[in-house]
């Protein structure tokens, strides 16, 4: 089975080619220098620079992989959850592959995705606990098929990429601001700034992170961060992310055991990328009985070979779309999920 995988979900333009046996080929074409001036993405200038790039891109991932049109059992894109003008941009394209080779289409969630990647790259079996952390997500799931995911919590306010985003901004780190803290806790000490650990040992397995940015803002506005504590502020802020998502893991270990046992844990999602994050939880996941994956960083990030990976699964099922499936901004993996969880909980 060989798959084309387009995403084009939010700033980075992506195409890749993958069969059952492994990645062909798996291009990104990143548009941060187009969003830096602004600190953020910009919607309809990443909806642009996809229609822009998209085309060059696939041609290119099927030269890299040396196949045609007519090599492909199906194309899979991004549908969703994401910025509608990206998504739109993607999954038109995938259509129009489609309709004009007489291919099964195949509208993938976007985080769906995410989740079902560590299967080609680590050979997963199903059922497995997801923690999918990215730049807009923040997730603990029960994965026990394609398309069969339950939450079993996430986050009441930030995502924890987002608050590596806006921590980097606040130090003048730039955008994304993951990676820059990662690199620049390097040389810090995490335990030199005292910092909250919000919702840490209460019961449940849903995350807060928007006290901890606003505590880190305040010493910021306090005066108490130099240029030189940079380093020491970024490292203490990343100790206190995992902190968080090690307290919330142990009570999600529990939830997924009463019902599957001891499994994988398997890190899904930008935030995944981080190597302290992951050393940490495979550490705890084991003392827990759990096993631990986590896809190579470059899979971690968004890209098209786990949309195309999606589609491979899902094709295996005959779970395809029609031509008439619609781009969705909004697309929950769990729609029985409660839309807003823990109200009225303060850290
Ligand atoms: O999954 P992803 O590429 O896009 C979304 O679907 O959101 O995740 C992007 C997020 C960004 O917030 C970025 O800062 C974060 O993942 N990220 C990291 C690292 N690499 C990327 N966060 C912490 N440490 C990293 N090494
Ligand atoms: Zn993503």
């Amino acid at each position: 089975m060989i798959i084309l995988g387009i995403e084009t979900s939010c700033d980075e333009t992506a195409a890749a080619i993958v069969t059952e046996h492994g990645i062909q080929s798996n291009l990104v074409h990143s548009q941060l220098e187009e969003h830096r001036p602004f600190g953020g993405v910009v919607p309809e200038i990443a909806a642009r620079n996809h229609i822009e790039h998209l085309d060059g891109l696939i041609k290119q991932a099927m030269d890299v992989a040396q196949i045609n049109f007519h090599d492909l059992d199906g194309v899979a894109a991004s549908a969703g959850p994401g910025l509608i003008g990206g998504l739109m941009v993607g999954l038109t394209m995938a259509k129009s592959i489609a309709l004009v080779h007489s291919l099964p289409l195949m509208a993938v969630n976007h985080l769906e995705a995410h989740a079902l990647i560590p299967r080609l790259t680590d050979k997963v079996d199903f059922p497995y606990l997801l923690l999918l952390i990215s730049g807009g997500h923040c997730q603990f799931l029960t994965v026990r098929g394609v398309g069969q995911y339950r939450r079993l919590g996430t986050t009441i306010d930030d995502a924890p990429g987002e608050a590596f985003d806006k921590v980097a901004r606040m130090v003048g780190l730039e955008y994304p601001g993951g990676p820059a803290i990662e690199a620049a806790a390097v040389n810090g000490s995490r335990h030199r700034y005292d910092l909250p650990r919000p919702l840490k040992g209460r019961p449940g397995c849903d995350f807060s992170f928007s006290g901890l940015k606003t505590a880190v803002s305040r010493k910021i506005m306090e005066g108490k961060v130099l240029e030189k504590d940079i380093p020491d502020l970024c490292a203490s802020f990343q100790e206190a992310v995992v902190d968080i998502l090690e307290d919330r893991l142990q009570h999600a270990a529990v939830a997924f055991s009463e019902s599957h046992g001891t499994r994988p844990l398997v890190l899904a999602g930008g935030v995944a990328a981080n190597s302290v994050l992951r050393a940490r939880l495979k550490a705890t996941a084991n003392t827990l009985g759990f096993s631990f994956t986590a896809p190579p960083p470059a899979l971690c990030t968004d890209n098209a070979a786990m949309v195309a990976w999606a589609g491979i699964e899902r094709l295996r099922l005959n779970m395809v779309d029609n031509l008439d499936a619609e781009p969705r901004a909004r697309w929950p993996l769990d729609p029985d999920a409660p839309k807003s969880v823990g109200a009225g909980v303060k850290a």
